[in-house]
């Protein structure tokens, strides 16, 4: 895997019929006020790439008005859209109408079922949810509380997995809200890493080969890591964004088309300020 750090030293590359540009970034925490603050940065990405990935956190408290200020700042993006939605979306408890107001600008917002940009390339995501890694990862055992909380992470795992079922593209590429992994959660506070993600969710991801991760929501963890089984895996909050100097709002990833599990790609387009 490339260095964040060698990336603005990588040759140039031309986009062909052979490579997908995927712009993904996560948690820009839109609220009224933004008006106007993100609507230059995102028309970019009508030349920087081919699909714009939003990786949840798209608002500050999920309230119907910040997301028609979402979809202002959108306004004049061409490329096909695909989103999730973060816990602030859930916030104001009008998840439901907030994605209404998403999916009538035409983006596809995924809820476990795919989104397929051609024959070659899909995309499959849900908000995903916390519980925690590896041995410390929490259990359903004991209160109907704590059975509860972890059962919601399952769905959400096997919202996952019946989405990879059911893509056929050779391409699969993932958009999550929380971490799959504990290494993009690195850089935060250890005893908040539960509420970060869980690794229930790499499981799928592994089992059914997926290409690339991209999630949000840890926004100072690590930009990269990868499954056990070897799948990469993105932060793309903008705050890790912005930490690793990007010169973008988001991060350009590009996938050669036609292979099964093509390995990462850095684009060019990602420079030091
Ligand atoms: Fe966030
Ligand atoms: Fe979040």
């Amino acid at each position: 895997m490339t260095p964040v750090s060698n990336i603005a030293e990588l040759p140039q590359r031309r986009t062909s019929d052979r490579v997908v540009r995927v712009a993904a970034v996560g948690d820009i925490h839109c609220g009224e006020e933004d008006r106007g603050a993100f609507r230059d940065h995102l028309a970019r990405v009508n030349d920087d790439a081919d699909v714009l990935v939003l990786c949840g956190d798209l608002t500050r408290r999920g309230l119907p008005a910040e997301f028609r200020t979402v979809v202002g700042e959108l306004a004049d993006v061409k490329t096909p859209i695909t989103a999730v939605l973060g816990n602030h979306d859930h916030e104001a408890g009008q998840a439901a109408e907030g994605e209404a107001i998403l999916r009538a600008r035409g983006i596809h917002v995924l809820v476990g079922d795919p989104f397929q940009l051609n024959d070659h390339v899909g995309f499959v995501g849900t908000k995903g949810f916390m519980g925690g890694f590896g041995r410390a990862a929490l259990t359903s055992f004991g209160e109907v509380e704590t059975k509860a909380f972890v059962s919601a992470t399952l769905e959400e795992v096997q919202r996952l997995e019946m989405g990879l079922r059911r893509l056929a593209t050779p391409v699969r590429v993932v958009v999550l809200h929380y971490a799959p992994i504990a290494g993009t959660v690195a850089g935060e506070p250890e005893v908040i890493y539960p509420f970060l993600g869980c690794d229930r969710l790499a499981e799928p991801l592994d089992r059914y080969d997926a290409t690339v991760v991209f999630h949000g929501h840890a926004h100072t963890g690590a930009f990269e890591g990868h499954t056990a089984g070897g799948v990469p895996v993105y932060n793309v909050s903008l705050p890790v964004l912005r930490k690793i100097g990007l010169a973008t709002l988001y991060y350009v990833h590009e996938i050669p088309v036609g292979a099964s599990s093509a390995s990462p790609a850095p684009s060019a387009l990602l420079q030091r300020p």
